[in-house]
């Protein structure tokens, strides 16, 4: 394992949270906030994101990293605005769908400032699982759109990611970073904890529960199925500039959405808009990686109800 990945891994593990965020030019360490590793410390969760006062309007995107975030709030903000609007062409992502666990940087405030300071409705864009979201997304029963990736595909994609955005901890080798997936030794934690979570909430919030894999294959379909929980009605044309302009070659083509104006983000090492195909983990797992994927893959899953399609 390189320093720098012992580093992390020993951070997790001892940091009392009490050391602040890294400095912008060194990667991202991990801080343990109620056993999820995080890159933001549990002081600064407690104080800012934990309290946070969501308003009843709030539409909050949840997401386990790479599972479609980017794509889902630009689907969304498209339906809230009615139709691909002038703010929606000319406004990074980031700026109209604030990050509420983004600590203030040189580069941004912290995504729950940038909150405080937007009109409602707003979209709140969060990778958080079920136990660390603000419980005032709970009381106010706030609409909430989850979208889950099959853990292959968002393990390949997670890795690209770590390679290109210099924020991220150091990923390590391909295969130091498929073992730090699978023991959930990553940012934001264990992806069957996060998936199965908020699958086991849905029915008890207000949450409408999405796969990528179903985005790919109808987006169409999908889409009208976020028009119908937020209560919209948009004209068949306008449905379509929606489903054209969030077409992967067009969103991987839009400085706004594309992350290639982020300094930190190289997108020479690999572009952030990378694929967006299903399955493509099998162009990068070993036949044994993926023997050792699927048994942990059936321990971690037996006892859920949650199935991913296995159409690929
Ligand atoms: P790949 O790395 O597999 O290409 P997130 O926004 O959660 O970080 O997710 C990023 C992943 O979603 C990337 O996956 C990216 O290519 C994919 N993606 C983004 N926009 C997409 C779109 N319009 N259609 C299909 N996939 C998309």
């Amino acid at each position: 394992m390189p320093e720098t990945q012992k580093e992390c891994h020993k951070d997790m593990d001892k940091d009392d949270g009490t050391s602040g965020s890294s400095s912008e030019e060194k990667r991202a360490k991990l801080y343990m906030v109620e056993g999820v590793p995080m890159m933001t410390n549990r002081y600064v969760y407690n104080e800012k994101i934990r309290n946070y006062k969501a308003k009843a309007d709030d539409v909050l995107v949840a997401t386990y990293p790479k599972a479609g975030t980017t794509w889902i709030i630009e689907i969304v903000d498209c339906i809230l605005s009615g139709g691909v609007t002038e703010k929606i062409k000319s406004q990074p992502s980031g700026s109209r769908a604030p990050f509420i666990e983004l600590g203030q940087s040189p580069y941004s405030p912290a995504g729950v400032d940038m909150l405080d300071t937007m009109p409602s409705p707003r979209l709140v864009k969060t990778h958080l699982p079920v136990k660390l979201v603000s419980p005032s997304f709970w009381d106010n029963n706030c609409r909430i759109i989850y979208v889950a990736r099959n853990a292959k595909d968002v393990l390949v994609s997670y890795y690209f990611f770590h390679k290109m955005n210099f924020r991220m901890p150091e990923p390590g080798s391909w295969e130091e970073f498929f073992e730090s997936f699978l023991s959930g030794k990553v940012a934001w934690g264990s992806w069957f904890d996060h998936v199965t979570n908020w699958w086991d909430i849905r029915e008890r919030h207000r949450v409408l529960f999405i796969f990528y894999e179903d985005l790919v294959q109808d987006t169409m379909r999908e889409v009208e199925r976020v028009v119908h929980f937020l209560g919209q009605t948009l004209e068949r044309t306008t449905l379509d500039e929606i489903v054209k302009h969030t077409a992967f070659s067009n969103m991987k083509d839009n400085p706004m959405t594309n992350f290639a104006p982020l300094t930190w983000c190289i997108q020479e090492i690999s572009p952030f808009m990378r694929k967006g195909k299903v399955g493509d983990w099998k162009n990068h797992f070993t036949v044994a990686q993926n023997e050792r994927f699927e048994e942990e893959y059936r321990r971690r899953m037996a006892k859920t109800s949650l199935r991913f399609t296995d159409d690929f």
